[in-house]
């Protein structure tokens, strides 16, 4: 299983020396709804949803997707306001879109059956080469490594080096277990979310601590060195609540916006012609590095038909309104 070849793993731990972690993984996986069922179209639903969020944060959301879009031909055949409500609270919008987005290229340049091939997988809106890798490794069984911010972690311990993200994908080739790539990878990832933890590690469980040069050394709290984050960028909103005979005024934010692109929300102060009220709101929300601060006040309309709004029904409010940062907004929401 373990063919070594000559290689960077001549000055790292040797593969053969992580032997254990397969064993580890099968017996401690996490049950996760998407691992009862490892199909192409669920994989690559669950792995998009991780993306920058949690494992238990994203299993309800998963759940109703799969409920709601059970296969690519339902989602392909969504609207899209459809599939943006039930991502409504997981954040980074984008992939919501870009998943309905590729299912339409599924259906049509795939006959709807999710395709095989690097290149295929590779080119479809949304995915990059982390999901690739994990979509053909986990349903497809296929030798292909993934690499995200679990994997480096473990990866910059067990070398006790902090190496760049193209040496880390070398690594995560040469370790690859290509008779389980899948259960490879996802014991990898399993390892950095519940063992090999950003602060104190466990390395009294871990299954390759003896390999481990951080652990050796005692060097685990060192290791990986803390990217410089971005600074907060404050920014200030100010919005209006219009309402007339049970119906709130909804703009539709454009395409050159930084946050919230084409999403609808309340007009900000300035893009409807109105009259500019009592303040009824007031908070806070972050997106990303952005810090912003959130205002609402009441409005008065003053031009008939407002250029990229529509009037809504209060109580369909939630279908259009995606962001949480809207529930900070309305009248009695929070
Ligand atoms: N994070 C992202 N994908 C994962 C998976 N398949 N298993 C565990 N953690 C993950």
């Amino acid at each position: 299983m373990f063919a070594e070849s000559k290689n960077q793993l001549s000055t790292l731990p040797s593969k053969n020396s992580l032997r254990q972690l397969l064993g580890w993984y099968r017996r401690h996986q996490r049950p996760m709804p998407w691992r009862d069922d490892p199909s192409p179209y669920r994989t690559w639903v669950s792995e998009i949803m991780l993306q920058q969020t949690t494992v238990a944060f994203v299993i309800p959301y998963f759940e109703r997707f799969i409920k709601k879009f059970p296969n690519v031909e339902r989602l392909a055949s969504a609207q899209e306001e459809e599939v943006l409500a039930l991502w409504a609270g997981l954040g980074y919008y984008s992939r919501a879109k870009n998943l309905f987005l590729a299912a339409q290229k599924i259906v049509k340049e795939h006959r709807g059956i999710f395709p095989s091939d690097f290149d295929s997988v590779i080119s479809l809106p949304g995915v990059g080469r982390y999901t690739a890798g994990a979509i053909l490794s986990i349903a497809f069984q296929k030798p292909y490594p993934v690499l995200d911010g679990n994997v480096s972690r473990v990866f910059s311990r067990l070398a006790a080096q902090n190496k760049t993200s193209q040496e880390f994908w070398k690594m995560a080739e040469e370790y690859l277990d290509r008779d389980h790539p899948g259960d490879w990878n996802q014991a990898l990832m399993e390892l950095g979310a519940t063992v090999c933890a950003p602060e104190n590690p466990r390395c009294e469980i871990c299954p390759i601590s003896p390999a481990c040069q951080a652990f050796k050394t005692k060097t685990q709290n060192l290791f990986p060195v803390p990217k410089i984050k971005k600074p907060f960028v404050r920014l200030d909103w100010s919005f209006l609540w219009i309402e007339r005979e049970g119906k709130a005024l909804l703009w539709k934010r454009g395409e050159s916006e930084k946050l919230l692109k084409n999403h609808w929300g309340l007009p900000e102060v300035g893009k409807v012609k109105a009259e500019v009220g009592a303040l009824i709101k007031s908070g806070a929300h972050t997106i990303t590095h952005h810090q912003i601060r959130l205002r609402v006040y009441a409005g008065n309309l003053r031009e008939k038909n407002p250029a990229q709004a529509i009037w809504v029904e209060k109580r369909e409010l939630p279908k259009l309104l995606v962001s949480s940062l809207w529930k900070k907004c309305l009248p009695g929401g929070n």
